[in-house]
């Protein structure tokens, strides 16, 4: 996502992440065979150096399970989703959050929760996340550098805990910002975006069921690479929408202003709709790789059709009636 002048010997970050899948494709099939092996017994038997979470005990099943999704949907190798990663706090590469973010503390963690609504105030994480509502939600995510994933998230609805907040009338729009502690945070050293890290909905998307507040993946507490303890999902926008280790949750009049946005708003914008007919100005958002993905005879994990809004068109279409969607991007 790094944004630079481009010069005509530059490689596109879209195409330094294929590079990179095409040189690990040896990883990714010892992986994949891994993942078959784990699916016969169960994801949460998975174990790997990378997740050094709690296992998250009485999980609820969903009706977004692996069988809701394609055949071709299988869930990413926890090893992928867990050092391939962004997170610019930690660093810019993709390795770097994974062994950067190791000792970085999120017990305890407090919520600052402001703006219109009726219960402001500071909130523990255990005050906003109760572990009878965790529930398991498998989701494909993808992201604006046209990789994808498909992950088993634990969390609860964002719907549930804003509900609890009591927005006003007036609240029309949710922020969320992410921890500002440069010692912990070795990327917030340098000036890549504006500390902090904020992501936006608009309410109804704030409120749309598909909306998650993740807690947890592959049945165990968050990876701290993964934006622990606390982190949005949203499946149908790209992955940078899903703001990592949130520490403020604001109810706004106006549309909050988002990192990307601010930083480059002809490439990001508020809205971020997965939208294969959208191309980023610097590469095409038709295709994408999913990491892990099934290999093709000479061993390589082909490009697939992105799905308008990821394939959650059903759930999500209705919300944007009407708008333009190139221009609303
Ligand atoms: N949240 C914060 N605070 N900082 C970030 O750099 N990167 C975003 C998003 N959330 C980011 C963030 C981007 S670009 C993506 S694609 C996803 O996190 C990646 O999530 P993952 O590493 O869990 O796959």
């Amino acid at each position: 996502m790094l944004i630079q002048a481009r010069k005509k010997s530059d490689v596109l970050s879209s195409e330094i992440t294929l590079h990179s899948v095409f040189m690990r494709r040896r990883e990714f099939l010892r992986a994949a065979a891994a993942t078959s092996a784990a699916a016969a017994i169960g994801p949460f038997m998975l174990s790997d150096p990378a997740m050094a979470g709690m296992k998250l005990p009485n999980v609820q099943k969903t009706k977004w399970t692996r069988e809701s999704l394609g055949k071709d949907d299988d869930l990413t190798p926890l090893k992928d989703v867990t050092t391939y990663n962004n997170f610019y706090e930690f660093g810019t590469g993709k390795g770097d959050p994974a062994r950067k973010s190791k000792d970085f503390k999120t017990k305890p963690w407090t919520v600052v929760v402001d703006g219109e609504c009726d219960k402001p105030g500071r909130y523990s994480f255990e005050d906003l996340i109760k572990p009878h509502e965790l529930q398991e939600r498998v989701y494909r995510f993808r992201c604006v550098e046209a990789w994808s994933m498909v992950i088993p998230w634990v969390g609860v609805p964002l719907a549930d805990i804003i509900k609890r907040l009591g927005p006003t009338g007036n609240a029309k729009y949710v922020a969320f910002e992410t921890l500002v502690d440069p010692a912990q945070m070795p990327g917030q050293k340098y000036a890549i975006l504006k500390w902090p890290y904020r992501e936006g909905l608009r309410m109804d998307e704030a409120m749309n069921p598909l909306t998650l507040m993740a807690v947890g993946l592959y049945g165990e507490e968050l990876p701290n690479q993964n934006g622990a303890p606390i982190r949005l999902v949203t499946p149908w926008k790209y992955g940078f929408k899903s703001i990592k280790s949130i520490v403020r949750i604001s109810f706004t009049e106006k549309q909050p202003p988002t990192s990307w946005n601010m930083s480059a708003s002809r490439e990001y914008g508020f809205y971020s709709n997965v939208n294969p007919l959208v191309n980023h100005p610097r590469w095409s958002q038709a295709k994408e790789r999913r990491l892990g993905g099934p290999t093709n005879v000479f061993g390589f994990v082909p490009k697939r059709p992105t799905l308008m809004f990821n394939g959650y068109e059903e759930e999500v279409a209705a919300m944007y009636k009407g708008m333009n969607l190139a221009r609303n991007y």
